[in-house]
């Protein structure tokens, strides 16, 4: 049974996410995403609804399960016995922070790879903070994030039609 970890902060998950998560879930028998409950970055969404949005837009892929995490990601990796890290790459610019960190990782725990997935090139100018930055300037995010997404963010910044 192989198991991976697709981690992140996922405020809210994207296309882009779900696009690298489909991918992982056909090379592993398990894949857990695990969400980190708190991060450096303040999140819109809180811990709950990124749960309950990531868990409607995985609920047809049957080997993909969602979790909550805190603290150290390798403890979460260990507490799961998974065999792997899963990481979205989008551009030249993520490759200097994902190897620090899948090199932080590696040290941590030497039995656990750092899998990278190259993100569609569809998604590959997409960003968490770039949805949420557009929408709230009353901009078109159609087709970037699933509905139940649309749907929340618009009503976060008020739209009228939300
Ligand atoms: N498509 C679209 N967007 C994507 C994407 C993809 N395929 N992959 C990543 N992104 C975006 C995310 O939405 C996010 O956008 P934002 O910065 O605007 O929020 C950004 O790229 C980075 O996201 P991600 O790669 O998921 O990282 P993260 O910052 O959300 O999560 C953790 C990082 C949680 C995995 C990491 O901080 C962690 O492991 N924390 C736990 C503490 C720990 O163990 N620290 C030591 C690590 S060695």
């Amino acid at each position: 049974m192989r198991v991976a970890i697709y981690p992140g902060t996922f405020d809210p998950v994207t296309n882009g996410h779900l696009d690298i998560l489909k991918r992982a879930s056909l090379l592993f028998n398990k894949v857990i995403v695990a969400i980190a409950i708190d991060n450096e970055k303040e999140s819109l969404f809180k811990i709950e609804e990124r749960k309950k949005f990531m868990e409607a837009v995985v609920k047809d892929i049957p080997n993909v399960e969602v979790e909550s995490f805190d603290g150290l990601l390798m403890h979460f990796v260990q507490k799961k016995k998974a065999h792997a890290i899963i990481r979205g790459l989008r551009a030249v610019s993520d490759f200097e922070y994902e190897f620090q960190l899948a090199l932080m990782n590696k040290k941590l725990e030497k039995n656990v790879e750092t899998i990278f997935l190259m993100t569609s090139s569809e998604y590959a100018f997409l960003s968490s903070t770039i949805i949420k930055q557009v929408v709230s300037l009353n901009g078109n995010i159609n087709g970037l994030v699933p509905e139940i997404v649309e749907i929340a963010l618009k009503k976060k910044f008020n739209w009228e039609k939300a």
